[in-house]
């Protein structure tokens, strides 16, 4: 199975945490469909940890929590392709998961049976009490075989913290997608930590296995397991959300889509930066501007002789960032120049192929969608 898009849906963990149960799931789904989320192209609808009782069954298999999973899982997952959506599970590589319910080392055949089994397509794999004797790649590589021995089509998403080098040998491993930083937190600075981590790794992200900065907390609003209130205002979640689509990044929505505000509804369904997000192509961005600055500027090749192009503003202080476009190889001698059209507010700039200096409030961004012209 190859997969051609980054994956676009929701996960419970960042909002509910150990809280989940059977209710928020389906109320997620229901709010996926109801708010045009789903049209946009959300699809999958995952269950993060906390799912499962603490022991196995007699039979050795993975036991759904019957308080908050009473209806059990062939029922959820019903409801959620009812709803034209896909259904997601969580299981990890270690012995326990990160909260102690069981995990699926060396139960790797039986745990993917029983996931295909409730008609699951994507997979979560942590990697938490991992043992030490154990090597990640045949971990990783063992489910991928278990997952496709099943005859299911099921989108495998490693998730091991970006550890161990992970970006040099996921690929190997089967695995569709694969967490290369920690988790995140709704604070600005873990939000620009998360991307400038992937500085020397982005490159590994491509068609058939895709880098995975971690979940979204657009919309969270202070609310939930990673929520912290105050931090993260509007300008950041635009931001995030500029970022994680022009590095390609799969959309996961982590905040209780239940109670999203409209201005969030509107930035998660922007048509723009999904089309930067899911293209075809999954080129990296080229920085086009002084390596790490702190109000940076990128370049991003997309199909359809089209481009991106963004300004970001990641102090605290207004304040122009530069765009040098001999730092993408292109001259003001070339006879051709950029053409940009703004992705929130429509605004035309260009045709340009001299160095370009835009003004970016603090913390805010403004991304373009760029096509060639002649001058
Ligand atoms: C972490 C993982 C989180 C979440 C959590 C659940 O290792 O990075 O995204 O899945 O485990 O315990």
């Amino acid at each position: 199975m190859i997969i051609t898009k980054p994956p676009m849906g929701w996960n419970s963990w960042n909002t509910f945490a150990r809280g989940v149960n059977e209710r928020v799931i389906r109320e997620a789904a229901d709010a996926m469909v109801e708010t045009g989320l789903r049209d946009a192209g959300y699809e999958y609808v995952v269950i993060d940890d906390c799912w499962s009782l603490k022991e196995r069954g007699p039979d050795g298999r993975l036991v759904p929590n019957p308080e908050t999973f009473p209806s059990g899982m062939n029922a959820l997952s019903d409801y959620i392709h009812s709803k034209g959506l896909k259904f997601g599970m969580y299981s990890c590589a270690g012995i326990m998961t990160c909260t102690g319910a069981p995990g699926s080392y060396d139960k790797e055949f039986i745990d993917a049976e029983t996931f295909a089994g409730w008609g699951v397509d994507y997979l979560k794999y942590d990697f938490c009490h991992f043992p030490a004797v154990a090597d990640p790649r045949e971990s990783y590589s063992r489910m991928a075989m278990a997952l496709e021995t099943t005859g299911r089509d099921i989108v495998f998403s490693a998730c091991n913290g970006g550890l161990c080098e992970v970006e040099k040998w996921i690929r190997s491993t089967g695995a569709h997608l694969y967490r290369c930083t920690t988790d995140i937190t709704e604070t600005f600075p873990s939000i620009l930590e998360h991307c400038r981590s992937q500085d020397e790794k982005i490159r590994y992200s491509a068609p058939g296995c895709y880098n995975d900065m971690d979940m979204l907390v657009v919309g969270m609003d202070g609310i939930g397991h990673h929520g912290h209130p105050g931090l993260c205002g509007d300008t950041e979640y635009k931001t995030h959300f500029a970022l994680w689509c022009l590095f390609g990044q799969p959309l996961m929505m982590g905040s209780d889509l239940r109670r999203l505000r409209p201005e969030m509804l509107e930035l998660l369904t922007n048509k723009d930066l999904l089309r930067i997000d899911q293209d075809a192509e999954c080129r990296p961005p080229i920085e086009a501007g002084i390596k790490g600055d702190s109000r940076p500027s990128f370049f991003k090749h997309l199909s359809d002789r089209q481009f991106a192009v963004a300004f970001f503003n990641f102090t605290d202080e207004d304040g122009c960032a530069d765009f040098r476009p001999w730092d993408i190889g292109l001259t003001t001698s070339a006879g051709v120049g950029m053409s940009l059209r703004e992705v929130f507010t429509g605004e035309v700039v260009g045709p340009v192929n001299d160095f370009l200096s835009l003004y970016v409030p603090a913390r805010d961004c403004k991304v373009f969608i760029g096509e060639w012209v002649t001058m």
